[in-house]
This record gives C-alpha cells, sequence and structure tokens, in this order.
C-alpha cells in the first residue's frame, strides 16, 4: 500500500494517524521520518486514540521507549537519541518490534537494520506553513 496525502494542520494529522491506526494489528512496525517539527508525535496521538489509548502521549526523547494499554498495546519509540542499533538491542527494543503491540517509531530511520520486512514507513515533509505532505509505503511498493 502506498498514499499521499497533504495535512493541513495538526488535527488533520492526528485524524490522518487514527485512520492509520485503524489497519494496524498484533505485530505491526511503523517507522516515522521526518525532521524536527514535522508532525510526528501527532501522528503517533492519532495512532493511540485509534487503539483506545486515553492516556497522553509525549515524546519519548529521554526514555526512548513508552509502552501505552490499549485495545492493543502501543509502544512508542524515539531513536533520536539512540547511538546505533546496539544501543537500541541493549534497551530490549527487538522484544518490542517482534512482540503484541504496535511499534511506532519516530526517527526510525536511525534503527532501519532492525526493523522488520513489514514495516510500514511514514514519511512527513514540512511544506509551506501549516502544510505536511505525508507519504505511507509498505515496503512492498
Ligand atoms: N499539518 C500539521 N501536522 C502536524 N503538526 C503540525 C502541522 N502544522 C503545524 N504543526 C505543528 O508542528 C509541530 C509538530 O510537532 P511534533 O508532532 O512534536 O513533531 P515531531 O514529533 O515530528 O518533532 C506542532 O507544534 C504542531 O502544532
Ligand atoms: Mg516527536
Amino acid at each position: 500500500m502506498n498514499s499521499r496525502i497533504v495535512s493541513a494542520s495538526p488535527d488533520e494529522t492526528r485524524a490522518f494517524g487514527e485512520r492509520l491506526g485503524r489497519k494496524l494489528g498484533q505485530g505491526s512496525v511503523v517507522a516515522l521520518r521526518g525532521a524536527l517539527g514535522a508532525g510526528k508525535t501527532c501522528l503517533v496521538k492519532g495512532i493511540a486514540k485509534s487503539l483506545g489509548i486515553t492516556e497522553e502521549i509525549t515524546s519519548p526523547t529521554y526514555t526512548i521507549i513508552c509502552e501505552y494499554t490499549g485495545s492493543i498495546s502501543l509502544y512508542h519509540i524515539d531513536a533520536y537519541r539512540l547511538s546505533g542499533m546496539d544501543d537500541f538491542t541493549a534497551l530490549g527494543g527487538e522484544d518490542y518490534l517482534y512482540g503484541s503491540g504496535v511499534s511506532v517509531i519516530e526517527w526510525g530511520e536511525r534503527i532501519e537494520k532492525c526493523l522488520p520486512d513489514t514495516t510500514i514507513f511514514v514519511d512527513i515533509e514540512i511544506q509551506e506553513s501549516c502544510a505536511r505532505l505525508i507519504t505511507v509505503s509498505d515496503g512492498t511498493v
């Protein structure tokens, strides 16, 4: 599956995350790529909503991995501060990727080699003002 949409606001990005989230299941892995402030965390909030999570989602920049309980668990991972794959492996990262929840990774490209073949990639590009170009590709092309 490949799709491309333009989001005009944070609300639209959250709504897109919610639609994407409804298609996910146990063991799904979503890798988010995009600059600081692109809207990665915003999109995760939408995914969390679709999984029935009511707890507020915050950026796990320092904790690296944050787990939320919903209809399916959400593992929210921020790879920004990881120094590399070894760092991720040492944190037990692969147990999350191959676990029973949905894994969503901000700065997913930093641990790309650890990611399963089934990973869904979401690229968010900042366009003028509040517009964001969001491209989803599931690796099967
Ligand atoms: N269309 C949009 N989608 C998402 N965020 C947007 C959009 N337009 C403006 N923003 C703003 O961009 C910022 C995105 O922040 P955040 O989701 O934390 O980004 P990231 O996790 O990629 O660093 C927020 O301040 C949000 O209000
Ligand atoms: Mg973020």
